[in-house]
């Protein structure tokens, strides 16, 4: 037993009362409730955050209809992330104080109750902090798909400076972020995106942008990759993996990040005699001490200024069923929907 931990306990707290956008039972965006919840309180290790700005991704949806099944408390606090103030650091949340502005992207899931709230309770190394001159609703409009995009670079891709990787969706969310790590890496970027958003690429750092509704585009890749692509990832979720087999040079990789409902053909004898891996991973899940790393990646680019969302809209916390009703008709492409309490 650790020596803080005899001194002060195990994890148990006081309950807090939170006004919080909650689910009693999985279900349609209809089952979300906004009002007063009690929810357990900070416990060792704990850092209750005041909630500035929460907001809602794909994955909100998955968790909140049972597509994704992970341990959740019920009542259910929806929500992944959030950007804030501390209110108090207990023992153990070391590095914390009152008063600092921090952000989290991986509460409501594995068990924790989620970020929707006007307060939430949040495991320390969990916790980061936010970039002085940092806006809180920039930080938590891009924290999921920025760290996403970090994770699936380097952690999964193994993308090294100088290698060339191919960005499906370059305009997107994840797709953007993909295009300005992957370019400040020192990788260069081949976005597929459509070419009204060729600028928008480019101004992110893609070498070289394709239009993906061309249906020439993989012959267009090639004529520009001639010595093949080092790291292939689609955003869309078309996972065209014939095609993106055939794209890639010896020990090319290809991360799966999206696209749920897709069933694609893998050509075996061009994956292994090309030792080609293809390999898939999703944030949920993601090591604390892999979080904190592409945390601190996403913490640099933001303090640059070089990893914005293309568009926001802001709304308040008692909309979340809203939230999740828009997030779930896919028309809001690039425009990401930030939740204040
Ligand atoms: N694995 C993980 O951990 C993880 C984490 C976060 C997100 N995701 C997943 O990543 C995906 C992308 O999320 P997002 O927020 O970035 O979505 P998004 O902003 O809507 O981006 C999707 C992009 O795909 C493009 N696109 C659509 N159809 C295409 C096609 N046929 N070919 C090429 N590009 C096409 C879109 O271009 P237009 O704008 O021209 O339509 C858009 O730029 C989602 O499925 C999400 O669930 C996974």
């Amino acid at each position: 037993m650790s020596d803080a931990f005899a001194e002060h306990g195990p994890a148990s707290s006081q309950p807090l009362t939170v006004r919080a956008a909650y689910i009693e039972r999985l279900g349609p965006p209809e089952e979300i409730r906004y009002g007063d919840l009690t929810i357990a309180g900070p416990g060792f290790g704990d850092v209750l955050v005041e909630v500035e700005a929460t907001t809602v991704n794909r994955v909100d949806t998955f968790i909140r209809s049972g597509a994704y099944r992970t341990p959740l408390p019920f009542p259910f606090v929806v929500g992944r992330d959030l950007a804030g103030t501390v209110v108090t650091a207990g023992p153990g949340a070391l590095g914390f104080s009152p008063g600092q502005r921090v952000w989290c992207n991986s509460l409501g899931h594995a068990g924790r109750q989620g970020a929707a709230a006007d307060r939430a309770v949040v495991p320390a190394d969990r916790l980061y902090h936010l970039p002085p001159g940092v806006s809180p609703i920039d930080a938590v409009a891009v924290a999921h798909s920025a760290a996403t995009a970090y994770l699936a670079l380097f952690t999964h891709g193994r993308l090294r400076p100088g290698q060339t990787v191919v960005v499906v969706g370059g305009a997107g969310n994840v797709g953007s972020a993909l295009v300005v790590m992957a370019a400040d890496a020192g990788a260069r970027v081949v976005a597929l995106a459509r070419p009204a958003a060729e600028d928008y690429c480019r101004s992110l750092g893609a070498a070289e942008v394709v239009d993906y509704r061309d249906d020439r585009w993989p012959d267009r890749v090639r004529r520009l990759c001639p010595d093949g692509v080092d790291l292939y990832l689609d955003t869309s979720g078309s996972n065209e993996l014939g095609t993106a087999v055939g794209l890639l040079r010896q020990r090319g990789r290809i991360v799966l990040l999206a696209g749920r409902e897709s069933r694609p053909v893998l050509p075996a004898w061009d994956v292994y005699t090309k030792d080609a891996t293809v390999t898939g991973f999703v944030i949920s899940q993601a090591t604390t001490a892999e979080l904190a790393e592409a945390a601190r990646a996403v913490n640099h680019l933001l303090a640059a200024g070089w990893l914005r969302p293309r568009r926001t809209e802001v709304l308040p916390l008692a909309q979340t069923a809203e939230a999740h009703r828009r997030m779930e008709a896919g028309t809001l492409r690039s425009l990401r929907l930030v939740l204040t309490p």
